[in-house]
């Protein structure tokens, strides 16, 4: 059995999940997680890495004899980090998890998401991008729509380029904004799109380029105020699975979407060997696609990884060598809930440094740490808004849902704050 030797990219949640759910697999000799956090050391060890730093990944991975990367967030694949190891002699037969540049476009441009999608007729709203000098053109589709407008930065704006503008006065006021530099670069293009009311969800696969495998579906919770109120986070807590994506909306999925993103990206030979991530809205039944990551969600990561049965190293084997087709995916059918514990005054400003209490009470959970670091004498703070994510088993959304609370209370660090609502919307 051949063995590997990882270097998983990123900090978060999402890496946490990640790396607990890889240190199960017997084909894993070494897992190393740059930069990590408090919490990633429990899997493997952590080093001083930036991911974006890639002459100084290249070198640890050689030191290392790493022979396979994982990529958690997306940065590093726009960055083409892919295509830097594909055209390194020294790296090329250094796998990694993860599309290469032009496929990471599906996130990294809005415009070429949208492009891609109406070539392959995929379902998503109606949209128009413009930049400055047709800035009268999305004057002109504002007028023609109704309201709410959806204003959306191109470029990637760490989840905050998205308005949703209520009157068509204000929509182009912000309109010019945006064009104007409101997200810098990122926003020097923008895609106007047409409204779409519905319920989400978040759906994941991995691929190989030919063939793919559909990984549990999750939900996640995104703003920071009960009853889905106030400004967006990350994302404050996941359930997995999801009530209304049953088997005739997955069905729809993955004929109209998944099918048709997977063969279009065969098909325009754009290389993707790894995650694909399809933001849906249930529209009346019908799926559409949000957005696409080209990445895990964070925190769904901490709900999917609970629920994957089988070995995730041999299927990521299975990506890396074309032979996904051949792997077992086996779905634990019961569910999975995380809860997000953050710092008082996230997503705005927060203090960091707080000592974390009394996670080694915590029993029949399993803490996924987000924004945490060690302190040279061993003490646990926090070190981000997110802090920890409490994710927990259940033969009910609402057993579940009762460990990750139970649990959360005995954890304490001055600041705690969290969503006591998680699943309200789903059976
Ligand atoms: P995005 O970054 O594209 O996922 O957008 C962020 C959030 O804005 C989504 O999760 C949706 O809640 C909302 N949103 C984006 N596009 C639309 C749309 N066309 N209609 C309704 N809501 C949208
Ligand atoms: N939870 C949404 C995301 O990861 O983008």
């Amino acid at each position: 059995m051949k063995k590997y030797t990882i270097l998983l990219l990123g900090s978060g949640g999402r890496e946490s999940a990640l790396a607990w759910k890889l240190a199960q697999s017997p084909k894993l000799e070494k897992l190393f997680i740059a930069p990590g956090n408090g919490g990633t050391m429990q899997y493997g060890t952590n080093v001083a890495l930036s991911p974006l730093d890639f002459p100084a990944i290249k070198d640890f991975v050689i030191a290392n004899s790493v022979n396979m990367v994982v990529v958690g967030n997306e940065d590093p694949l726009v960055a083409g980090i892919y295509d830097y190891f594909a055209a390194d002699a020294a790296l090329q037969n250094v796998p990694v998890v993860g599309p290469s540049k032009e496929g990471a476009m599906l996130e990294g441009s809005k415009d070429f998401a949208k492009e891609f999608m109406k070539r392959h007729s995929i379902p998503t709203a109606e949209h128009l991008s413009v930049d400055a000098s047709t800035i009268d053109d999305g004057y002109a589709f504002i007028e023609k729509h109704q309201p709410p407008y959806v204003l959306k930065a191109d470029g990637l704006a760490a989840g905050k380029g998205v308005l949703i503008v209520p009157d068509a006065q204000e929509a182009k006021s912000q309109l010019r904004a945006m064009l104007d530099g409101m997200f810098g670069a990122s926003s020097s293009k923008v895609v106007l799109e047409q409204f779409l009311s519905g319920i989400e969800c978040s759906v994941f696969v991995l691929t190989d380029g030919d063939n793919y495998k559909i990984l549990p579906v999750a939900k996640d919770y995104k703003r920071i105020g009960e009853g889905d109120t106030g400004p967006n986070t990350g994302g404050m807590g996941a359930v997995s699975p999801v009530s209304f994506a049953d088997e005739c909306f997955m069905h729809k999925v993955e004929e109209r979407i998944i099918k048709p993103t997977v063969n279009g990206l065969k098909q325009e030979n754009i290389t993707y060997r790894g995650f694909i991530f399809f933001g849906l809205i249930n529209v009346g039944g019908d799926p559409f696609v949000i957005e696409y990551n080209v990445r895990m969600g964070d925190p769904e990561t901490e709900v999917v990884m609970l629920r994957i049965d089988s070995d995730l190293l041999d299927l990521l084997e299975g990506v890396v060598t074309g032979t996904l087709a051949d792997r077992v995916l086996n779905i634990d059918q019961r569910y999975a809930t995380t809860v997000m514990v953050v710092s008082n005054g996230y997503p705005g400003s927060y203090a960091k440094g707080k000592v974390i209490t009394g996670t080694e009470h915590v029993d029949g959970s399993i803490l996924f740490h987000a924004g945490t670091s060690k302190s040279d004498d061993g003490a646990l703070l926090t070190s981000g808004g997110r802090v920890i994510a409490v994710s927990s088993y259940g033969a009910t959304k609402d057993e579940a849902l009762h460990k990750s609370f139970a649990n959360i209370e005995k954890i304490d660090f001055e600041g705690k704050t969290y969503r006591r609502d998680i699943g309200f919307d789903l059976k």
